[in-house]
């Protein structure tokens, strides 16, 4: 509903569309982040105040692709209607500035992190020399945390030190013994690994993320994930070139947990290789099952496709085989690739199942595809394809990932 305030006065920058911006806006549209362009000062933004309109109105900003439809987000992006209206009435009425007087206090941004100030931060050992030109497999590197105990954590945040170069990073832990990549060592180098998933089990965890507008992790009070004693962190980077050599050495912040651990968050991959999309196919349907092992809450959803995949949407399957729709992507987007965060996270009883199926077009409609002739396997590249969905899971505190991935005999 409007404001009937809003009917009678003009709206006006500093006082009606200054602190939208500030709510909804300046996290991605300021220096250092996501979005090409600034929205703090009447000069920033008034002239994008018509693609402002067009963006909010047609609902294409702030970015948000989950089917409203289907379950309920604490993360929900999406501008209120009242303050749709007022976008669209301020760019009507000419955008005026109005009074400088009635202008909001600015918003203090920490030195980049997002999560407060982290208690510890591992970075890359070196920078990475990032060529001018060409495709490059995934970068690898092993950073030891020296942990001589479990640590929990309760907010982390990974961010690129280069956000042109810097495709995404995923961070991962290699627990002590792990028989994944022997080759990885701390001694600094980067390695571009094709094989990258070798002797790799769901025990090395999909730890953290970076992908522009995903932004840190803050759990609530008594979750924390947990990093096991002498675990090594795999920075795992996709890097794009951009026609100029560059350089890189990207790091992840941690913040420990501060009280006693009620819930281990941890992020299981549901996910399916095996895809082989065959060339110009409009409508090729994959589906990937977890088998909930133990009892767990769900807590959020990062669909990951690339170029074509389409939709998205996860499912839960109780042990009586009623289903429950957790989200829907109807119209995926790899621009804008987020975790949802359910706002009333369901508990799934042991026997229950985890659900996701992904569409993807392979034809000449799809406007992202880069050849509509090739046949398209799972693979890093962008014209390669993958099919996850990375649910973040609630478990026991006590829980061992070991004992988690079971499949029912
Ligand atoms: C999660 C980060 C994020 C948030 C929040 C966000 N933006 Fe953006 N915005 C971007 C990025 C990144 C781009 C450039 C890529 C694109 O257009 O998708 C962009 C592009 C734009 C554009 C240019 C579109 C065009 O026509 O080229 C406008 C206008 C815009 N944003 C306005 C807004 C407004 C107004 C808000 C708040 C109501 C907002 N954005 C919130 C990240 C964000």
């Amino acid at each position: 509903m409007l404001s009937p305030l809003l009917l009678l006065a003009a709206v006006v920058f500093h006082k009606d569309i200054e602190p939208l911006l500030q709510k909804h806006c300046q996290q991605c549209h300021r220096p250092g982040e996501a979005a090409p362009m600034p929205l703090l000062t009447y000069e920033q933004v008034r002239p994008w105040a018509k693609a402002m309109r067009q963006a909010v109105v047609q609902g294409a900003m702030p970015p948000w692709h989950a089917d409203p439809a289907v379950g309920k987000f604490a993360n929900d992006s999406r501008l209120p209607a009242e303050a749709v209206e007022a976008f669209r009435q301020w760019v009507d009425g000419g955008a005026p500035r109005g009074r400088a007087a009635d202008a909001p206090k600015p918003l203090r941004f920490t030195d980049g992190w997002t999560i407060g100030q982290p208690d510890a931060v591992f970075e890359m050992p070196v920078d990475f020399e990032i060529p001018a030109k060409g495709d490059l497999d995934y970068i690898h590197f092993a950073v030891p945390t020296n942990f001589a105990e479990d640590r929990w954590i309760e907010r982390m945040e990974v961010r690129p030190g280069n956000r042109a170069s810097v495709h995404h990073i995923g961070v991962y832990i290699r627990r002590k013994g792990s028989t994944w990549l022997p080759q990885l060592t701390a001694d600094g180098k980067g390695l571009p690994l094709r094989d990258r998933t070798v002797g790799r089990t769901p025990v090395d965890e999909h730890f953290a993320m970076y992908l522009p507008g995903y932004g840190g992790e803050v759990l609530e009070p008594g979750q924390a994930r947990k990093i096991p004693a002498g675990a090594d962190l795999v920075f795992q980077l996709h890097y794009i070139t951009t026609g100029k050599p560059a350089k890189d050495r990207s790091r992840i912040g941690f913040v420990f947990a501060r009280q006693p651990v009620r819930e281990l968050i941890h992020t299981v991959p549901v996910g399916d290789p095996t895809i082989v999309i065959p060339p110009g196919e409009a409508e090729y349907k994959s589906r990937a099952n977890f088998f909930v092992s133990m009892p767990l809450r769900v807590l959020g959803i990062a669909p990951h496709m690339h170029l074509r995949g389409r939709s998205f949407a996860c499912d839960a399957i109780l042990p009586d085989k009623s289903r429950q729709a957790l989200l829907s992507v109807p119209r995926y987007d790899r621009n804008w690739q987020r975790r949802y965060v359910l706002a009333s996270p369901p508990s799934l009883a042991k026997g229950s199942w985890i659900q996701c199926r992904a569409v993807f077009d392979n034809s000449a409609n799809n406007p992202w595809n880069p050849d509509p002739t090739a046949t398209v396997r799972w693979g890093d590249q962008t014209r390669d394809e993958m099919m996850v969905g990375y649910v973040d899971v609630a478990l026991p505190p006590d829980a061992q990932p070991e004992r988690f991935y079971v499949r029912p005999k």
